[in-house]
């Protein structure tokens, strides 16, 4: 029955895309406490690629939790559901070719470990962004530290819910003695290796 063909057949291969696009596809799971930096860096270094004409796409609270994830809260359950169908969407992207920075608190070992499993740990590079607790708090950018603190907002990563350190991340990230810039270009040199291995 040759004049059937399984869809998958007709489907374009990862690595048409990835030699489309002169670029190694991966993902880059930034994993910190809220407030530590990561989607400050992941904007920068996505940018930073581009112009470099490597394509990433950042996946960050502001596109995920606002879209096909604002059913979820912020009890484990729902952060686990919320990391898995992000880690299942960036599977997606990295078929896409794309170099994915997902930037999320993710903040449980096992929580983490799913993403690596879904994604693959050979795509999977986990970057923890490792800013103290207290940096974190006293920069209180969107004010969430001092409602936590107050009893307005149960269950806050650091405060009244865990968050666990990674024990071996493909790279860690020191925030408190370093310019943006400088924790930009830690991950762009990470990113850029892998890229021209690929080439080699
Ligand atoms: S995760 O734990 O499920 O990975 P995610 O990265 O998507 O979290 O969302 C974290 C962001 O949601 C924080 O930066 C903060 O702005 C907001 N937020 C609201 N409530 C909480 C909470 N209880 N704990 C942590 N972050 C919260």
């Amino acid at each position: 029955m040759d004049h059937i063909h399984p869809i998958h057949e007709k489907m374009l291969s990862r690595s048409d895309r990835e030699k489309a696009l002169h670029q190694k596809s991966m993902v880059l799971w930034f994993t910190g406490l809220s407030g530590s930096g990561k989607s400050t860096i992941a904007v920068a270094l996505e940018r930073e690629l581009f112009s470099r004409g490597l394509i990433a796409q950042v996946l960050d609270g502001d596109n995920i939790r606002n879209g096909i994830n604002k059913n979820l809260g912020f009890s484990l359950e729902d952060r686990r559901e919320n990391i898995r169908r992000i880690a299942e969407v960036a599977k997606l992207y990295v078929q896409s070719g794309l170099i994915t920075i997902c930037s999320f608190i993710s903040p449980t070992k096992e929580i983490r470990a799913m993403a690596r499993e879904i994604i693959g740990p050979e795509d999977f590079n986990e970057v923890f962004i490792d800013t103290p607790l207290e940096i974190c708090e006293q920069r209180d950018v969107k004010g969430l530290y001092k409602k936590a603190r107050a009893g307005e907002i149960k269950g806050f990563t650091g405060i009244d819910s865990p968050f666990e350190r990674p024990e071996e991340p493909q790279l860690t990230i020191l925030t408190e003695n370093q310019m943006l810039e400088d924790s930009v270009q830690r991950v762009l040199e990470f990113t850029l290796e892998k890229v021209r291995n690929f080439h080699n």
